[in-house]
């Protein structure tokens, strides 16, 4: 099938390529052309595993194709995806301004000679998929080929005014549908959530919509592909799931996971923080509890907070969207607070652990929200950097990725930047692990303690054996144990 996906960014972009991967023909489109010119040279502006190889791929194939311009590769797709950002504005509520830019756009690029599904993959709140058919139509209002088949049709004999009608004469319906089709994927295992989704959701209000979405997906359904090697099939993997529903539930769905799994995370922080006051660890804790299999064992790591571009901005426009139905959602409300309270977890143990901050060098070791991404949005790095910095201390850090990213990004931000944990432990009066990183389990502890001023780790992700941290001579605190 012939996709255009409008917004180039961690989900656009891994969508198009997969899909391109599957074999359909998939145009990219992004207003930065900073991102399209890397691309169309067979580079990945974001960090994802295995992503080069596959973009590489298909622009080899020649079905993977990347623009600057939407008008094109809109009227030669029958499935248009919007993948654009929808962060969150100062109040919570999510920021629909490009979202609606582009829905105008495609209204004034269509033409008339087939059905679209126009398909809302970004992240919206309740009713968006209504409002985006009207901001198309609005966009329809302008577009050029659609006034002369309306007026063609106007023109008609009387005879063929039925006919015209049905044959596209003047229903904007028969000229595209809008479905809603909420992604999951996570970013540092975008790949293989997208080959692998535990369920694919499609929103619709007609069922040719649904049927055009489910056979885009059918080769994921029924995976019939051969997997790509950075992307092994895992072998529980059977058929997908496909949830089809209306409009709303598929946009709520969306939400609903998203403020389950921060709430999760919230809770087991939650947990630790009585767990450390009464003596328990909270590892062993969600050991025996996450055993149950009415509550299993994944999102209870506890650590300083939960971050990343979706958490904060889901859970947000979610109390935003209750509030405007008159509802005060208390939990969703708590499982912010908990977080906003874990942030400062790792300084208020930096306190406890040095006592005077002021004049201090502290190392942070992780800056990403999360490892294997070079994501830094809400990431938890930037607050404990930026609270550290303001204390008078200062911060050095180390990021297998996310640098380059960060020193770009937060150019404010008086971090001095290490290029290996070695580097980063040089005149440490303490280390704070922020993002569990694989190679930060596997740290030579004797090593870091020698170049360091003083041996205080702060594990704020319970990623090292308390034990084997204190045996190397440092004073270890962990979250909860
Ligand atoms: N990042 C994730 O892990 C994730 C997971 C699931 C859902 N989502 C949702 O998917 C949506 C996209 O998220 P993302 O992380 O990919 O965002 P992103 O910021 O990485 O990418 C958005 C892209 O859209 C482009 N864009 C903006 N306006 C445009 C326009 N008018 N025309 C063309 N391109 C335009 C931007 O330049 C950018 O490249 C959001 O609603 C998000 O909540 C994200």
């Amino acid at each position: 099938m012939e996709v255009c996906v409008v917004g180039t960014g961690y989900v656009g972009l891994v969508t198009g390529t997969c899909l391109a991967y599957l074999g359909h023909s998939v145009v990219c489109v992004d207003i930065d052309e900073r991102k399209i010119e890397m691309l169309r040279g067979g580079r990945s502006p974001i960090y994802e595993p295995g992503l080069d190889q596959l973009i590489a791929s298909g622009i080899q194939r020649g079905n993977l194709k990347f623009s600057t311009d939407i008008s094109k590769p809109v009227k030669e797709s029958e499935i248009i995806f919007i993948a654009v950002g929808t962060p969150p504005l100062q109040s919570g509520r999510a920021d629909l301004s490009y979202v609606k830019a582009v829905a105008q756009s495609i209204g004034r690029a269509l033409d008339c000679e087939r059905r679209r599904v126009i398909v809302n993959k970004s992240t919206v709140p309740i009713g968006s998929g209504n409002w985006v058919g009207m901001l198309v139509k609005e966009g329809l209002s302008e577009n050029p080929a659609w006034l002369d088949k309306l007026s063609s049709a106007a023109n008609a004999p009387t005879a063929d005014l039925a006919a015209n009608r049905r044959s596209n004469g003047g229903r904007p319906e028969d000229l595209f549908l809008v479905a809603s089709n909420p992604e999951f994927l996570r970013e540092g295992s975008a790949i293989s959530d997208t080959f692998y989704p535990d369920r694919i959701v499609i929103g619709a209000t007609d069922a040719y919509a649904a049927e055009r979405l489910r056979a885009l997906y059918e080769p994921i359904v029924e995976q019939t592909f051969t997997p790509p090697a950075s992307a092994p099939r895992p072998a529980d993997v059977a058929v997908i799931p496909v949830v089809t529903t209306d409009l709303a539930s598929a946009e709520m769905i969306k939400y609903a996971a998203n403020a389950f799994l921060a709430t999760k995370i919230s809770f087991a922080n939650e947990i630790a923080n009585i767990c450390e006051r009464v003596g328990a660890d909270i590892k062993e804790v969600v050991r025996g509890f996450g055993l149950d299999s009415r509550i299993g064992p994944k999102f209870l790591n506890a650590g300083v907070g939960w971050g990343g571009s979706c958490f904060g901005k889901d859970v947000s426009a979610l109390i935003d969207i209750a509030r405007e139905y008159g509802y005060e959602p208390a939990l969703l409300h708590s499982t912010v607070d908990v977080n906003k309270r874990q942030r400062h977890v790792a300084v208020q143990k930096l306190q406890e652990s040095l006592k005077i901050i002021k004049g201090k060098t502290i190392g942070l070791l992780g800056l990403a929200f999360k490892p294997n991404t070079d994501d830094l949005r809400d990431a938890p790095a930037i607050e404990i950097a930026s609270e550290l910095i303001e204390m008078g201390a200062r911060v050095k850090a180390y990021d297998p990725i996310a640098n380059d990213a960060c020193r770009r990004q937060y150019p404010e931000l008086k971090i001095e930047y290490a290029a290996d944990a070695m580097a980063l432990a040089k005149d440490c009066d303490a280390i704070v692990i922020v993002t569990e990183w694989e190679e930060f389990r596997y740290l030579d502890l004797n090593q870091i303690g020698q170049a360091m001023n003083a041996k205080a780790i702060i594990d704020g992700r319970n990623l090292l054996d308390p034990q084997a941290v204190e045996e190397a001579g440092f004073k270890y605190r962990g979250i909860g144990r």
